[in-house]
């Protein structure tokens, strides 16, 4: 550690092998996984390490282990390719689905406290869009501990990584990437919150866990700390974007209050009602019914209510039901869902139905990646040219194993599998104690100052908090469940606007020590690159996909779309679209690439 001055801020340098950004699930196994393998390592969260948005994660996390009746990772895959609609990477796919099963025996072993069946296994409820056979049945093959799952795999990643001794620095806000004259990342410029001192990490790798980007709407399951800061700082690099147009919304958040109620409700047995106390789910998808992929329960959620059939009041709702299961089993497998439903809707499970509504939950899209976890940058001679000392992992990635739609549970696999494959990757191109190149200038973090400098002193008539509100409501209202050309258009021209006023915010005070006003306004910043490469990249994809559903073009068209969108946002808001290949082939010969047919549940 030693100091130096840039411009008028003293800098305290740091370097290390490997700098992991965010310390939810994907960041601590990355993290940890480093530092068992002998790597320096930094793990920088703007919060502390248990408070990360893993854990909320409610239902489970996905492997087919076959604990509750027959089951295969091949079958897995398959419902991954097809809840995907075709746009997820097959190699990747492959990958995460075959190394779920060890994962999870690992994470048994690192003292997961999973729920168990009566023989004493890990115990698995079934969730959307999860079949044996290639479709045919339905698969129990979601691990849970209780509704709690992601609590109880964060606190146990949080202690791994402590026995590993990973270096924590907590309430370390990143400001950007450093990048080198040549392209690739060399570490990461944070700041201390809690004593307003800057710092400069050196690394061969920085991994960045950021977490999703929910805060750029008005509802969403997502904690207030999801505002994307990795895809902010990527896209400041001069870095594309992946498949930003796909926004997964939850079926099932509590209504008015957007907290999640977990799929694991109807996994359990639980089921929709429209006005008419009708199940509406059976019309739309007679198979899977209620356990269908997110996108499509929620596109039948939403022509309920426009139909005329929601509930209460103002018809805008739909209940979901779970009265008729025994008390017993929402005790034991679903005590959080029931003390949600009792503070947020003031709602006794037992006796009613919980009133809910699609909420944004998910972003499919990122920082693109392989499935080895490094950085791509595609260009025109290389779709897959691979960026240097980046990586990035979890929902601030697009590796693109969820391609237009995830899954439930195979987001909280994702991490661990995709944080794992960082730690083994990181191996194979670091070495222990590597030096370090000098720094030139204008690649040596000073712009990362520039920025901090510029909010922290601008003196504009907007609030943070006006602004936000600005782009929350414009992307509730303009990139919703269903899509149109023309209100994709409008939105896109709207957040364009809303994105050049950032010029104009004031910062009530200029402190650099625990400022939440300076570090909400960082924040926005972050989001609203987002929100732009989220509307231009769903105003160009002329086609139903997934979670993008266009009601001008109902059809999804592999001869044109079947690609990936690679989205850049430069500093006034304009974006560059371009497209690249979605990898259909699989890794190894052990199973073949699911070609695309029609998706039905
Ligand atoms: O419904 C849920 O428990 C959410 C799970 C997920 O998004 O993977």
């Amino acid at each position: 550690m030693s100091e130096e001055k840039l411009g008028n801020y003293e800098i305290i340098d740091h370097e290390y092998d490997v700098v992991v950004v965010g310390a939810g699930g994907a960041g601590l196994r990355a993290g940890f996984g480093c530092a068992e393998k002998g790597l320096n390592t930094a793990i920088l969260s703007k919060v502390f390490p248990t408070r990360s948005h893993t854990v909320a994660a409610q239902g489970g996390i996905s492997a087919a282990l076959g604990n509750m009746g027959e089951d295969d990772w091949r079958f897995h895959m398959y419902d991954t390719i097809k809840g995907s609609d075709w746009l997820g990477d097959q190699d990747a796919i492959e990958y995460m689905c075959r190394e779920a099963i060890p994962a999870i025996y690992e994470l048994e072993h690192y003292g997961v406290p999973f729920s168990r069946t009566a023989a004493g296994k890990i115990y698995q409820r079934a969730f959307g869009g999860m079949t044996t056979h290639y479709g045919e049945g339905t698969a129990q093959r979601t691990c849970a501990a209780a509704d709690r799952t992601g609590h109880a795999i964060l606190h146990t990643l949080y202690q791994q990584a402590l026995k590993h001794k990973a270096q924590f620095f907590i309430e370390y806000f990143a400001l950007d990437l450093i990048m080198d004259e040549n392209g690739s990342c060399v570490g990461v410029m944070a700041l201390n919150m809690d004593d307003g001192k800057i710092h400069r990490f050196r690394a061969h790798q920085t991994i960045l866990a950021t977490g999703g980007y929910g805060r750029a709407y008005f509802s969403c399951t997502s904690a207030h700390t999801c505002t994307g800061d990795g895809g902010g700082m990527v896209a400041r690099a001069g870095l594309p974007l992946q498949d930003m147009e796909f926004t997964q919304f939850h079926p099932t958040g509590i209504y008015g209050a957007g907290c999640l109620i977990t799929e694991g409700v109807r996994g359990e047995g639980g089921y929709l009602t429209n006005s008419e106390g009708e199940r509406f789910m059976e019309r739309y998808a007679p198979s899977a019914k209620d356990l269908a992929s997110r996108d499509v329960v929620s596109r039948s959620m939403t022509i309920e209510i426009r139909e005329g059939r929601g509930v209460g009041e103002n018809k805008d709702h739909i209940h979901l039901n779970l009265m008729h299961l025994d008390p017993a089993i929402i005790h034991s497998r679903l005590p959080g869902i029931a003390e949600s439903a009792r503070i947020f809707a003031g709602v006794d499970v037992t006796k009613e139905p919980i009133p809910v509504l699609p909420t944004v939950h998910y972003n499919m899209g990122g920082i693109p990646t392989n499935f080895r976890t490094e950085v791509v940058r595609p260009t025109k001679k290389d779709p897959n040219a691979v960026v240097p000392g980046l990586m990035a992992i979890g929902e601030a990635a697009c590796v693109s194993v969820h391609g237009a739609n995830r899954l439930g549970s195979n987001s909280l696999l994702d991490l661990v599998v995709f944080g794992r494959a960082a730690a083994i990757r990181a191996a194979e191109t670091v070495s222990p104690n590597m030096p370090h190149k000098s720094l030139k200038d204008g690649h040596d973090g000073g712009a990362a100052i520039e920025r901090l400098d510029r909010y922290r002193n601008t003196d504009g008539d907007m609030s943070t908090s006006d602004l936000r509100l600005e782009m929350q409501r414009t992307m509730q209202d303009h990139a919703a469940v269903f899509r149109t050309g023309d209100v994709l258009e409008d939105g896109h021209q709207k957040i364009v606007g809303i994105f050049n006023k950032r010029e104009n915010l004031k910062v009530k005070d200029r402190s650099l020590i625990f400022n939440t006003d300076l570090i909400e306004t960082l924040e926005l910043d972050n989001l609203l690159y987002q929100a732009v490469a989220s509307l231009a990249s769903a105003v160009n994809r002329e086609e139903s996909r997934g979670a993008h559903a266009r009601e001008d073009y109902t059809e999804r068209d592999d001869d044109k779309w079947m690609k990936h969108t690679i989205c850049s946002v430069d500093e006034k808001g304009a974006t560059t679209i371009e497209y690249r290949p979605v990898i259909m082939t699989t890794l190894t010969d052990e199973v073949e690439a699911v070609p695309p047919k029609a998706r039905v549940y």
